[in-house]
């Protein structure tokens, strides 16, 4: 049997010829960027989040960026993040010249501490950006209260966990502005990049946007030095239609996770935490063990493929040199990095295809 780590294929057969005519429809229409799929998608945006609004962009990468720029921030400032995330989120800091203070993670959560957060806080300090992990949002409320004493900016990174949800409300609208990835791997993923920046706020909404068009208010007038940060009208033509499947999906997604957690519980492994009053995409499974790369190998020889996210912690990645931070600055995330591997994970993975991996996990040890 042979299990793919994410499972593309099965999702796009099962909405083929749905795709293929939106995808032929905007082809015929020759609107490439912007344009009606792009407007429908936000509105399905935030009809979902339940924010007032979803600006539609590039990627998530750009999504963070075009967060901190709405924001101002730029040389001389600081921004609070976890060193255990994907480059992007403090890529997107130094993208803007401002300085990414990192903050270790929590060893059961994997997101940033919050009660290691104000110590880190100076004058200089304008914005935290919490890293939904995996799927899973950070503690937002911790967060947002420390934020509001110090009056700084949250952005929540949910690259990872659109579709999540923390205390009944969706991840993306859990702070002053919330960014998404629709990366293909992505819960919900289109087929190339994509992203989303959401917000409450109407005067920061308008920005964002002006932002994402080169700073563009009417044609050829731009008041800000923006991006091009434009989502294209085929990346929002097959999301229009995947969304329209999302909910069943991340639903399949928490079963399955759940089935995973319950049958590795005492296998030797460490599975995923998560918190009772709040849910996970498992955009990533990600567990724990001791001789982590001993079982990736014993898993892939048996046709299971397993990845790390993420090996290094970004304090001890050559590009971030710069900031100078040394191994043992962070130790839960150091000590995390060497030991997590992440499995096959997507909605669409059979109960003989998760058999197959935890009777595998369980007879490694
Ligand atoms: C936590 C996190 N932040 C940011 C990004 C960047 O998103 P994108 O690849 O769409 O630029 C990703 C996705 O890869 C991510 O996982």
């Amino acid at each position: 049997m042979k299990i793919p780590f994410i499972d593309l294929k099965a999702q796009y057969e099962l909405h083929k010829d749905e795709i293929n005519k939106e995808v032929l429809g905007v082809l015929e229409s020759t609107q490439f960027i912007l344009g009606p799929q792009v407007s429908k998608l936000e509105n399905s945006l935030t009809n979902f989040t339940s924010s007032k609004h979803a600006i539609a962009c590039s990627s998530g990468t750009d999504a963070l960026l075009l967060a901190l720029m709405a924001f101002d921030i730029k040389a001389g400032d600081e921004v609070i993040t976890t060193p255990f995330t994907f480059i992007a989120t403090a890529e997107a800091i130094s993208l803007v010249g401002a300085t990414a203070v990192f903050v270790d993670i929590n060893e059961k959560t994997y997101n940033i501490d919050p009660n290691l957060l104000e110590e880190k806080i100076t004058p200089k300090t304008r914005a935290i950006i919490p890293v939904s992990l995996y799927g899973q949002p950070s503690d937002m409320d911790e967060i947002n209260l420390i934020a509001k004493k110090y009056g700084i900016t949250v952005i929540e990174d949910g690259c990872q966990s659109f579709g999540a949800s923390y205390k009944g409300k969706k991840s993306c609208n859990l702070s002053d502005i919330g960014c998404t990835s629709f990366f293909p791997s992505k819960p919900l993923g289109c087929y190339g990049d994509g992203g989303a920046v959401f917000t409450n706020d109407d005067i920061l909404a308008k920005k964002l946007r002006t932002l994402a068009n080169h700073g563009q208010e009417e044609r050829y007038k731009h008041k800000y030095i923006g991006i091009n940060g434009r989502l294209d009208a085929i990346q929002a033509a097959i999301l229009n239609v995947k969304i329209k499947y999302f909910k069943n999906e991340v639903t399949k997604r928490e079963k399955i996770g759940a089935r995973y957690n319950e049958l590795l519980k005492d296998s030797g492994v460490i599975p995923p935490f998560i918190h009772n009053n709040r849910t996970s995409v498992f955009a990533q499974y990600s567990i724990r063990h001791k001789n982590r790369d001993d079982l990736a190998s014993k898993l892939n020889q048996a046709g299971i493929p397993t990845a790390v996210h993420y090996p290094i912690s970004l304090h001890q990645q050559e590009a971030f040199a710069n900031l100078g931070y040394k191994t043992g600055d962070f130790p839960v995330s150091e000590k995390v990095s060497s030991e997590i591997m992440s499995l096959p994970m997507s909605p669409y993975l059979t109960k003989e295809q998760q058999n197959l991996i935890i009777e595998n996990i369980r007879n490694f040890s």
